[in-house]
Parts: structure tokens; sequence; C-alpha cells
């Protein structure tokens, strides 16, 4: 057909297509511990409309193994001793590269904790083990297919920088740090079995406090350094919240930036969502009463009008999970109810789960983790908290504000900037789309319920918030626009400093 034509004309115009090689610890929907994977699984597709062919490099999990069957073998290489075998494979629309390392991967748990729940002894090799096939794959390519650009996500994918300097493979690096409070440090015990060279034990590189730091190695030697959100971004450039690293992220603070994320809007559509017990969007609002009935099913909670509060997150400090407790009373005397789910620090979790006995049918805590779940909390709660202490982006916040479920969130990172607080110059703009509170405070965490909830007393002015709320823009476009313009900027810079080039 005609216009389409013109389209594709029109993008071979504007854009020369390039390659990516993304490595990352989990991409969802192979395997997902957090909005780590859920970027991972979404960003290739947004960068496929700026002209951007990406692959993503993970772990061959068993998981990852068992949810994308549709693979086939592309490499069989020898890296830091043990073999390797390299897959192609293709999941959603993602083309995944899957580093199979049994030794390293086959093993029950998770992709950073044994079965019950501690850390394996070995990561940091299982870590450089996926960095140094990632730094093999960017010099040698697969099956013809090379990257012009390599872009790491997290600790994980750190050293492949390392890796691929000490080889002198000369493609653009791109760090993005999704969260600065891990940072892959180890002993300098292991440095030798890592195979680099010796002057990279170095506080240029990746010695840190007579230590290693995965991550400072990233952040050294790539070629630029980003974060989930502009927010953040400014954060740990300070002392109190740059977790020890903020003097190495001002030694690169010229190309340290801020890209916010975004949301896969297919996946997270309360018009067609299969997880949930009535679709709907903007004009049919209605039909969300028919997910809240579900909700109050399926979590055990005394039926009612009242509000429904909902916390999907990691029980951890940095999520501000132990601010809950002090307010319970509070949410319990306006008639509200809240269902918690989610796993993490067990001392948070016991704390939590010992205060709720007594509000039976008021209060739910859920351990576990389930995707199914998150979707249908989102429909059919009313309100979603994020009490974080510190969010680099948060993704809970954007597919809340998507569903029409206001969010309640820490003014920190990106939940900062995502979210427009309800107060009057807000609301009279008619701008606003949920509540802010400042971080670390159960004091302000109140005040914010509570102006939530009188607000939630008033059908129209509610229904005005969650109009707000659907209509903002999640979408990856313009942060999906804004990666491709950084790697192609980084292409032109290293043409420009290679011999030969103007
Ligand atoms: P973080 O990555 O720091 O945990 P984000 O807000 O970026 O925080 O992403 C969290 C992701 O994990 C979201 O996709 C959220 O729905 C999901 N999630 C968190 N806890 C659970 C849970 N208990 N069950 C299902 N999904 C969860
Ligand atoms: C990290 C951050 C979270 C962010 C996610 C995806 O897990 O804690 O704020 O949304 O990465 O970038």
């Amino acid at each position: 057909m005609e216009p389409d034509t013109h389209a594709k004309v029109h993008i071979v115009r504007r854009f020369e297509p390039l390659a990516v090689l993304a490595v990352a610890s989990e991409a969802f929907p192979v395997i997902k511990t957090g909005g780590l994977a859920d970027v991972i699984g979404s960003l290739p597709k947004a960068l496929l409309s700026q002209g951007v062919g990406a692959r993503t490099l993970v772990p061959a999990y068993p998981a990852v193994l068992a949810n994308c069957p549709n693979r086939e073998i592309v490499g069989q290489m020898s890296v830091l001793g043990e073999e390797v075998t390299l897959w192609a494979g293709h999941c959603n629309e993602l083309e995944l590269l899957l580093a199979d390392c049994p030794a390293l991967f086959d093993r029950l748990g998770g992709p950073y904790l044994d079965d019950r729940g501690r850390n394996f002894i070995d990561n940091w090799r299982r870590f450089a083990l996926l960095s140094a096939t990632a730094a093999r794959v960017a010099a040698e390519g697969v099956d013809g297919w090379r990257p012009d650009v390599v872009h790491l996500h997290d600790w994980q994918a750190g050293l492949t920088a390392a890796y691929m300097r000490a080889a002198g493979i000369d493609i653009p690096i791109v760090l993005t740090i999704h969260n600065l409070a891990f940072q892959g440090q180890f002993p300098a015990s292991i440095f030798p079995a890592l195979g680099l060279p010796d002057h990279f034990f170095h506080m240029n590189a990746l010695e840190y406090y007579g230590d290693i730091s995965f991550l400072k190695a990233g952040i050294r030697m790539s070629d630029a350094v980003t974060t989930v959100s502009p927010t953040y971004a400014r954060e740990i450039l300070t002392e109190e919240q740059g977790m020890g690293m903020a003097g190495v992220l001002q030694s690169r603070r010229s190309v340290l930036s801020g890209i916010v994320n975004g949301i896969d809007e297919d996946i997270w559509n309360p018009l067609t969502d299969s997880h949930i017990a009535a679709n709907y969007d903007l004009e049919s609002l209605e039909a969300r009463q028919a997910n809240r009935e579900a909700v109050e099913r399926v979590y055990g909670l005394t039926p009612g009008d009242g509000a429904i509060l909902s916390v999907i997150s990691r029980l951890t400090w940095q999520k501000g999970i132990d601010l809950l407790a002090p307010v319970l009373p509070g949410i319990i005397d306006r008639g509200a109810r809240l269902i918690v789910i989610g796993e993490g620090d067990p001392s948070i979790v016991y704390g939590l789960a010992e205060q709720t006995r007594k509000y039976s049918g008021r209060v739910v805590v859920h351990l576990g983790f389930s995707e199914e779940s998150a979707h249908l909390l989102h429909a059919g709660s009313d309100i979603v908290i994020q009490p974080s202490r510190f969010e680099p982006c948060g993704l809970t916040q954007l597919y809340a504000l998507r569903y029409g479920a206001i969010p309640i969130v820490a003014r920190t990172g990106g939940l900062a900037e995502t979210v427009i607080d309800a107060n009057e110059a807000a609301i009279t703009a008619g701008v606003a789309t949920g509540f802010q509170f400042r971080p670390g405070s159960v004091e302000d965490l109140y005040n914010a319920i509570d102006r939530a909830l009188t607000t939630f007393e008033n059908a129209r002015s509610w229904r005005r918030l969650q109009t707000q709320a659907m209509r903002t823009d999640f979408g990856w476009g313009r942060s999906a626009e804004r990666y491709a313009r950084l790697y192609r900027q980084l292409i032109r810079d290293h043409a420009g400093s290679m011999p030969g080039h103007a």
C-alpha cells in the first residue's frame, strides 16, 4: 500500500540502521526479578522504530532455556576456562543470545540467589563469564552480525567494558545504571581469575577501596553512562545518594545522563490485558469495579466501598516498606484496605506480617512473586503506594497510572518526575496524576494517604485524577529516541577519533 511505502522510505532516509548488543542479567519474558527485566524486554522493540536492531545477551539459566524454546546454536567458545554454547533465540519480538554454561548457570534458584535465598558464592565468576562472552560476541559477531554499539546494564554486565578494552575492541560502549545500590563488589583476591591485564587493578579501572567493583569498571571504561531518570542522574552525584560512587561518577560527569524508562504498552494495557477480570479504558472506567471485586475475592478482603490500596514491590529498605506499619491504623480508621504483595528482606517481611494479624480482612500481606497478580492489582486497586527511600526510575507507578490506580509516591528519583502531585496548582491546571510525600517520613506518607482518601470520597474529583493519570505518556517513544541519538553520537565520535577520519 502506498502510505506504508512512504513511511518506510522516510525511516530509511532518516536513520542509518545500526546494530546494538545489549548485555543484561534478566529480560522479560524469559527471566524476571524486577524492573530491569521489563526494561531489557521492552526497549529493543521501541528502538526498532529508530532504525536500531538490538540483540540481547543473557545467561542461559534453566528458566531462560525453558521459556525460549525457539532457538538454535550459533557458537561454541571457551571463556575463562569454561565451555560456553551460544544460542540465538527469538521470543516475544526479542532477539536473544543465550550464554549457556551449565557449570555456572544450570542451578536451582533465581538469577542471583540459590533456592534458599542466599547469593551464589561465585556470582563474580558467573557475571565475569557473561561479560567476557559479551566481549567475544562484540569482537567476533555471530552469523555475520556485528554490533555497532554495546549497551551494558548494571554491574552484572559492567566487566564487559574491561574485557573489550583489554582486547582493544573499538566499539562504543554505553553503561546504564538501573540501581547504584548494587555494585558487584568482590575481594581483590578474585582479580587473577578474571584474566584481565594487571594494570586494570587501578583506581581508574576496577579497583575500589582495595576491592574490585564490576560496576565501577563499567562506569570508568564505558564511553557513556546513563541512568534511568534525569533526577536520579543528579542525585547520584551527591555524597548522600552516591552510595560511595559519587566521586567516580563525578569523574564521568561529562558523559553521564538520565533517560527515563518507558513501559511496554502492549503488555500493560487494561483494554487487552488477559490477566484481569474485566478489560477497560478511559471510556469504560466503570468496568474497574469487576476488578476491584476480583481483588477482594482473591485476597480475602472484607468487601466494601472503601478504597483498596496496594503495594506491589520488593519488600526491602530501599522500597520503604517499614514505613507502612505505622500508617496502618490511619488507613483502617478511614475505612480503606491494604494489600501488600512481594518478596524480600525477611526481617521487614516478618515485621509487617506481625502487624497485620490484628487487621484481618482489612490488611493482607501476600508473600510471593506473580506477574498475573501484579496485573490484577493494578486493575483492581484504587491506589498504589510506593514509599521508596530512593528510586532510580520505578515502573510500578507507571503501570498504576496507565491502569487508573492513583499512585502515592515518595518524592525521589524517577517517582518525583513521573507522578504530578495533586496540589492546588496542579489540580487547577488539570495536570495532577497522584500524590507525593517526603521520602522516609511516616508523617508525610500518612498525610499523602489522607489527601488521597479525601479525594477518593469525591467521585468526580477522583475520576478527573484517573483521567489525567491514564492520559500520561508512558511509552518508550521519546526515551528510545534519546538512546538512539546517544548511540549515533558515540559512533560519530569514535569514527572521528580513528586515524583517517575527519
Ligand atoms: P525494582 O526493579 O526496583 O524492583 P520497578 O518498579 O522498576 O522496581 O520494577 C518492579 C517490577 O517488578 C514491576 O514490573 C513490578 O510489577 C514487579 N514486581 C514487584 N514485586 C512483584 C511481585 N510480588 N509480583 C509480581 N511482580 C512484582
Ligand atoms: C532498578 C530500579 C528501578 C528501575 C528499574 C528499571 O531495579 O530499582 O527504579 O525502574 O531498575 O530501570
